[in-house]
């Protein structure tokens, strides 16, 4: 029997309804598991929390966290509170002292749900995207001088070590490897960003090389961009620096459907520290409290969760029980569906009884 200590943050607005969406169906999994269970440290940590108390989590909230084999987070967000200061409160703080440097967002049209782009079926697009999450571009050094005058100098400073390079890189390699697929694609922009982005594409070539078995393909980041909406049956690993990244991990979830979907993880891949699943959406405002948020993103985390933590049948059980859910329309209004969130939340957990043959 593993016992998983997990902290958990439902946050605000729609993450209250999805975190403990999320948790109902882990719940199951470890009733249908006897080796698993899992233990929740409840954190009312948002930006309620900062109305009352001038900041998002307590003094020792990154100790507390530290002792927990992961984090389950909803969204954090909401009118009334600066958007800088939820995030660099709480959101930065985690992934950057928890070395969280791999920020993973998978791009997967599930049967049942549309797409944007014209024509393309689930088999089209499927594949992950691996974004550095500590480093690059958003480097937090540099400063402004003369501000306000006509003689005003801005310098923005961008950070690439071998170090992070390297590991991120390699984390995408492995990851093909791990999940049978053929290409590593790389963002690069070495014809117009003539120091980082030529050292991220030796390194790139570098680190490929060391894997003969998978093909390496790279782009610049806005060819790569129009790809994504062109030809998205083109990529199984895409990765790129802090900033591609982030660019690309929004516009993949956008052609994969609704971003009530979309999961990503904040990874430490090391385990030294404890890494992070949060769903790409936000607390949306305008639906909170009404019980019509789509639960699925967070039930996704909860899958990658399962598999980081060392149970990747567990995963892939919630994986099926959530597409065989969707598939047979079981779905919020966000994804053209008529169900709730607890309706929706209850049929996952029901598939995955049946699914385990332990039929409540
Ligand atoms: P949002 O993702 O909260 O909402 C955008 C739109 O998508 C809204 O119309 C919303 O109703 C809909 N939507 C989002 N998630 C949904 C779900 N699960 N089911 C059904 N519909 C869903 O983005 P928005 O409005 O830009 O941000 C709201 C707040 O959330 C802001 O304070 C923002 O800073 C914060 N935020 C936090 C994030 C995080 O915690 N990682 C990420 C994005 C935004
Ligand atoms: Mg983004």
């Amino acid at each position: 029997m593993k016992t998983f200590n997990i902290a958990s943050i439902p946050g605000d607005g729609i993450g209250k309804e999805t975190v403990s969406a999320g948790r109902q169906v882990l719940n199951t999994v470890c009733d249908v598991h006897d080796g698993l269970r899992m233990e929740y440290l409840d954190l009312d940590w948002s930006c309620e929390y900062y109305l009352k108390n001038g900041r998002m989590m307590p003094e020792d909230g990154l100790e507390v966290l530290r002792s927990c084999d992961a984090i389950f987070l909803g969204a954090v967000g909401f009118p009334g509170v600066p958007d800088h200061v939820s995030l660099w409160g709480l959101l930065l703080p985690i992934r950057r002292t928890f070395r969280q440097y791999i920020n993973l967002r998978p791009v997967k049209l599930l049967p049942g749900v549309i797409t944007p782009l014209a024509n393309r079926k689930p088999e089209d697009i499927d594949f992950l995207v691996v974004r550095e999450n500590n480093e690059g571009e958003y480097s937090n050094m540099g400063g402004r001088l003369y501000q306000g005058t006509d003689q005003e100098i801005v310098v923005q400073n961008t950070v690439f070590t071998r170090y992070g390079v390297e590991r991120v890189i390699r984390y995408a390699f492995d990851l093909a490897v791990k999940t049978g697929r053929q290409q590593v694609t790389s963002a690069t922009k070495s014809n117009g960003i003539n120091f980082t982005m030529p050292f991220w594409d030796e390194v790139f070539a570098e680190v490929g090389k060391t894997y003969p078995a998978i093909t390496r393909n790279q782009y610049h980041i806005d060819a790569l961009c129009a790809r994504f909406v062109t030809h998205p049956q083109d990529f199984d690993v895409v990765v790129g620096s802090n900033l591609f990244g982030d660019i690309l991990t929004d516009l993949g979830p956008a052609i994969a459907g609704s971003i009530g979907i979309a999961p990503s993880a904040n990874i430490d891949p090391t385990k030294e520290y404890p890494s992070m699943f949060e769903p790409v959406h936000g607390s949306a405002p305008d639906i909170a409290g009404k019980g019509i948020a789509n639960p699925m993103g967070q039930i996704w985390c909860g899958a990658m969760m399962l598999d980081h933590l060392g149970f990747a049948d567990c995963g892939e059980l919630v994986m099926q029980a959530l597409t065989e859910t969707l598939a047979a329309g079981m779905t919020t209004a966000d994804v053209g569906g008529r169900s709730n969130t607890r309706e929706v939340t209850e049929a996952v957990c029901s598939r995955i009884r049946m699914l385990a043959g332990t039929v409540a």
